[in-house]
């Protein structure tokens, strides 16, 4: 029997408090296992490890395959090559026209003599030990006939094509209104271009898989952001059934982007582990990850912006040209954010690709946003100076009633007081408009800011809760943790609809065999995944609270009023109260459980949903060597409800981080002769270290967004990322009068601006 209940939550007491990570202790004390670490193996056996052999050209065939001299290294077991794989789908059409195929598709591996970049992988050596594995790959004799192939995206005579659909589905190009005419007719206009290199995903943890099959079902422990996404993946790449197919993967040192389809390694892992009949680790080494698992692409990204003497825009235009790997597309949608980001009466976007004989790019954490808003956000900074307007009050001037390109109404949008609350706290008053001004010793000092916005998204989402007689409560959803703190927030949520202290959740994650979920991507984890446990856990409080009023054996039997209260461990109905466990014990000793689920709603029709922010950066340059070092870092959020401070704080954090990093660091550097990116190692890809990053710091302002989900939450894994560089970039500027358009600002170009 169901009656109508309103279930009323005690609000906030796990909610929005600055919870530690629940599993922060496995973590520091090694309980956490990693893909590679798994032990837990069949019954008598022992893992055989297999090192992948990358090709030694970008493009060709190979002439010469002798794996002799390695087979007779001792351990090795077998070598798989091209030669002697199993029969493999194909790979399919070079350019999926719809998104989700890319997620799903068949990726066979070793399949031809056919090289279509540097690294591909030509061998799979399988040994008893990986150091065998290792030195016999080294001992394989390949040759190679090299074809010429194209490694120079931004060249200026590169041939340019117009993409049937960029990431997300948008379309590629957009139009409002006569730009080129407000471009022609507007006095004060700005016509700039910026760069920005190839980025490669960092995370500690490289990808890495242990495969196993037991007759005809194959389990994987791997490192991954969506078990979906490997298990269907893996399924066509093998040709089996999905469900054949168990993924594991309930920690996750980090992942980016790069870890949202599965990569060489995990398929490789599993047919090595079919063909042995016995389970195989592999692993890509660092420097592997830099061919084979995917990168931002090269880009250039030309704005052009017209205002009128009242610093309103007339005409936005943003046009992307990026690099895009020859057999499969990846198209960045840097210039969708310039659709929605300000107002203007003219507005253009457009998105070119170039090909080349490189591994696909992939997601890169805040697609979009964190290379469009380094273009849109320095030709702003440009502009306001045009103006002679300070940039905020350039932005703000600028903001629109609605989102610009749909006319939809903003769920809730708080920019303008992100820049307001940023400034105050940054000393914003105290910049210099004139770039130079602020002179200590041998360093130039200045101040930069940028917006910062990113799209609120949620996926479909399934979870199950179940409570027990002893009132312990476990969580299930196949949902990821990358190390976002999703363990916590998905516990702080069954707390709180629960009235259970922490203790009472267990949280279980990342396993093909619990609820489906989108996974962590897209900043959508929590939304998505909380959703489906609030629900999840409304539908029990609904159970328990049937159970309590007309089970026979309940001490609250006969109870009638609508509310049904969940707090302190106790349900009360009306002014009678009985503690869950022994409510369940008595009715309902097996336990009860319930399921919740979540989707994307009309709402996302109706609303444009964001989250939005504002970055404010300090550096210092030196006067003698150019070289720029960031002094201090704000970043001011207004991302709907904050689950847990601490976690989302460090998300910011981390974001902001790569931010400076794309600003002062990262490049990686393909050799226009050989198509291989020569920095492939944490040495020469430089990314930011604690020492480069003195002082940073992250505001949430309160809001409460009812939109887009029942939490009133907006996705925050990439919003730090996004704008972040072009703050950094609008500071060195402010500092030493040197505008680099071509990232990152490195001293060479900084000195060069300064001479
Ligand atoms: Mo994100 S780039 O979808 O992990």
């Amino acid at each position: 029997m169901t009656s109508n209940t309103t279930t009323v939550p005690t609000p906030g007491r796990f909610i929005g408090r600055p919870v530690d990570r629940v599993d922060g202790r496995l973590k520091v004390t090694g309980g956490a296992r990693y893909a590679f670490e798994h032990s837990n193996l069949a019954r008598g056996t022992t893992p055989a490890y297999g090192v992948i052999l990358g090709a030694g050209i970008p493009k060709g065939r190979i002439t010469t395959l002798d794996t002799t001299r390695a087979e007779a290294i001792p351990g090795v077991l077998k070598i798989l090559t091209y030669r002697n794989m199993a029969p493999q789908p194909a790979f399919g059409a070079p350019m999926p026209p719809n998104v989700p195929d890319v997620f799903t598709r068949a990726r066979p591996m070793l399949s031809s003599d056919e090289i279509l970049y540097y690294d591909q992988p030509v061998a799979l050596v399988i040994a008893a030990t990986w150091e065998a594995a290792r030195g016999a790959a080294a001992l394989i004799d390949i040759r190679y006939m090299q074809e010429p192939g194209f490694y120079d995206p931004l060249a200026a005579h590169a041939e340019r094509y117009k993409p049937a659909r960029i990431n997300a589905g948008f379309a590629p190009d957009t139009a409002h209104g006569d730009a080129d005419a407000a471009l022609a007719a507007a006095s004060i206009t700005i016509d700039q271009t910026y760069r920005l290199p190839y980025e490669i995903h960092a995370p500690m943890e490289p990808h890495a898989t242990l495969a196993q099959w037991d007759g005809e079902r194959l389990t994987l422990h791997t490192s991954t952001q969506t078990i979906a996404n490997i298990q269907s993946s893996v399924a066509a790449s093998l040709a089996i059934p999905r469900g054949h197919v168990r993924v594991i993967s309930p920690f996750v040192g980090g992942g980016f982007g790069s870890k949202l389809i599965p990569h060489a390694e995990a398929i490789l892992a599993a047919i090595a582990a079919r063909e042995m009949q016995r389970p195989v680790k592999v692993a890509f080494t660092r420097q592997q990850m830099f061919a084979n698992a995917g990168h931002r692409p090269a880009m250039e990204q030309r704005i052009r912006l017209a205002a009128d003497g009242d610093g309103r825009l007339t005409a936005l235009v943003h046009d992307v040209t990026a690099a895009t790997s020859r057999f499969e597309e990846f198209a960045e949608q840097s210039g969708v954010v310039s659709r929605s980001f300000y107002a203007s009466a003219t507005r253009r976007t457009t998105h070119r690709l170039v090909r080349v004989d490189t591994n696909r790019g992939e997601w890169m954490r805040a697609p979009g946003e964190a290379s469009g808003l380094l273009a849109l956000e320095c030709a702003m900074d440009e502009m306001a100076e045009r103006l002679t307007l300070d940039p905020i009050e350039f932005r703000i001037r600028n903001e629109p009633e609605r989102d610009p390109e749909t006319g939809a109404p903003f769920s809730s949008r708080n920019l303008i007081a992100c820049m307001r609350e940023g400034a105050q706290r940054f000393g914003w008053a105290q910049r210099s408009a004139t770039p130079g001004a602020r002179r200590e010793g041998r360093k130039l000092v200045g101040i930069g800011m940028a917006g910062a916005m990113r799209p609120n998204y949620i996926g479909p989402a399934q979870a199950r809760v179940a409570i027990d007689r002893s009132g312990q409560v476990t969580v299930q959803t196949d949902m990821t943790d990358i190390g976002t703190g999703t363990y916590t927030i998905l516990a702080q949520i069954a707390a709180e609809r629960l009235g259970l202290p922490l203790q009472a959740i267990t949280v279980e994650l990342g396993d093909s065999n619990l609820p489906r979920s989108p996974g962590s991507g897209g900043s959508w984890g929590a939304a998505s995944s909380g959703t489906a446990v609030h629900n999840a856990c409304l539908a029990l409080c609904q159970k328990i609270a049937d159970a309590a009023r007309s089970h026979a054996a309940s001490p609250l039997r006969g109870a009638d009023p609508m509310q049904a209260r969940f707090e302190e461990a106790s349900l009360t109905l009306g002014d009678r109260s009985a503690p869950l466990a022994e409510l369940i014990a008595q009715t309902s000793p097996d336990g009860l459980d319930a399921t919740g689920s979540a989707a994307r709603g009309e709402t996302y029709k109706t609303f444009s949903q964001h989250a939005f922010g504002a970055h404010f950066a300090e550096v210092a340059v030196d006067i003698d060597t150019g070289e720029v070092r960031l002094r201090r870092m704000l970043g001011v959020f207004a991302a709907g409800k904050i689950l847990n401070p601490k976690t989302a704080r460090s998300q910011m954090i981390g974001g902001m981080i790569w931010g400076v990093g794309s600003a002062l660091t990262e490049a990686a550097m393909l050799d226009p002769r050989y198509g291989h990116f020569v920095n492939h190692d944490l040495a020469e890809y430089q990314v930011p270290v604690h020492a480069d990053i003195p002082d940073i710091d992250v505001i949430f302002l309160d809001e409460d967004d009812d939109k887009g989900n029942p939490l009133g939450i907006k996705g925050i894994g990439e919003l730090g990322n996004c704008g972040a560089n072009a703050a950094v970039v609008n500071a060195v500027y402010n500092a030493c009068g040197v505008r680099v358009r071509e990232l990152p600002v490195t001293l060479d170009k900084v000195l060069a601006g300064m001479a």
